[in-house]
């Protein structure tokens, strides 16, 4: 590649060897999610056909040509619309979506990287499901044992903890993910909209959980549609919009940015939340 001003050369972004600062390194990334599904235009229609419907392809481009390293140690801030891609994103990292374009580096052990929630069955007990999460992290019965008190006192969630997941409410599910996720030692953390479910006195507990682990080094990835906690907590911050990244910097000035191009847009569009 060439610069056409200074007419250096500039070296292509693939070719580059991710340093040791460097957790994450998402380069040139697209997502495209393809759903098929059965189109039936009308309900006559579908009623005469018995059923058949004809097979369609629904294609959303989640995420379009992202680019951006993440610092070991720090926290970055991820704002965006709903449907922006943020989950997307995080799950990409996580290596559950797969890139449809463009790569993703994650350096640390792969084991610990871990996501709000995924991988919980639905039909296992609570206590079931923090055990299988461990040992798929790497702990060993010992640990665990160790371990599974923090879990649950922490979650808080009672006698709950022996109960089906499925019968939990989505704040139940969201704290013991939560408290899974903190304790087991985690080098990337990746907490998506994890403290917009709580109460105050959770979202406080959670709040100090997750600086302890930042003061200890981990890497954080944050979703959160408070943006208060965007700006306190981050030390860096995107900001995504229909799958593409408009903006990346100090989180103040990112939320600022965001929040006046809502209000911009607020008067002519629905964006029903920030
Ligand atoms: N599993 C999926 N299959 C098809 N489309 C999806 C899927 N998950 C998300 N999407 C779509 O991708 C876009 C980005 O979604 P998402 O990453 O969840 O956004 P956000 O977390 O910012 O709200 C949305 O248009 C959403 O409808
Ligand atoms: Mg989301």
């Amino acid at each position: 590649m060439f610069d056409e001003e200074t007419g250096a050369t500039i070296p292509h972004i693939a070719e580059r060897e991710i340093s040791d600062e460097i957790a994450i390194s998402v380069q040139e990334l697209d997502v495209t999610y393809r759903t098929t599904f059965e189109k039936r235009p009308t309900l006559k229609q579908a009623v005469v056909r018995l059923g058949r419907g004809k097979r369609s392809v629904k294609t959303v481009e989640a995420l379009k040509n992202v680019s951006f390293d993440v610092s070991r140690g720090s926290v970055l801030g991820i704002v965006g619309h709903n449907g922006a891609g943020k989950s997307t994103l995080m799950r990409a990292i996580a290596g559950i979506v797969p890139p449809t374009q463009g790569r993703i580096e994650v350096v640390g052990r792969t084991s610990t990287l871990l996501s709000l929630g995924v991988g919980f069955n639905r039909s296992l007990t609570g206590r079931e499901n923090v055990i299988l999460g461990g040992l798929a992290a790497g702990l060993t019965k010992d640990e665990l044992e160790d371990r599974y008190d923090q879990i649950a006192e922490f979650a808080d969630i009672g006698d709950f903890i022996d109960a089906p997941m499925s019968t939990y409410s989505s704040g139940m599910g969201a704290r013991l993910a939560f408290s899974v996720a903190v304790h087991l030692d985690p080098d990337i953390l990746l907490i998506d909209e994890a403290l917009s479910t709580g109460d105050a006195v959770f979202k406080e507990k959670a709040t100090q959980r997750m600086q302890e682990l930042v003061n200890n080094s981990s890497t954080m990835l944050l979703i959160s549609h408070a943006l208060r906690t965007i700006i306190n907590m981050s030390t860096e911050c995107i900001w995504l919009d229909h799958g593409k990244l408009m903006m990346r910097g100090n989180p103040e000035e990112v939320v600022d940015a965001y929040t006046e191009y809502v209000h911009v847009k607020k008067t002519s569009a629905t964006m029903n939340d920030m």
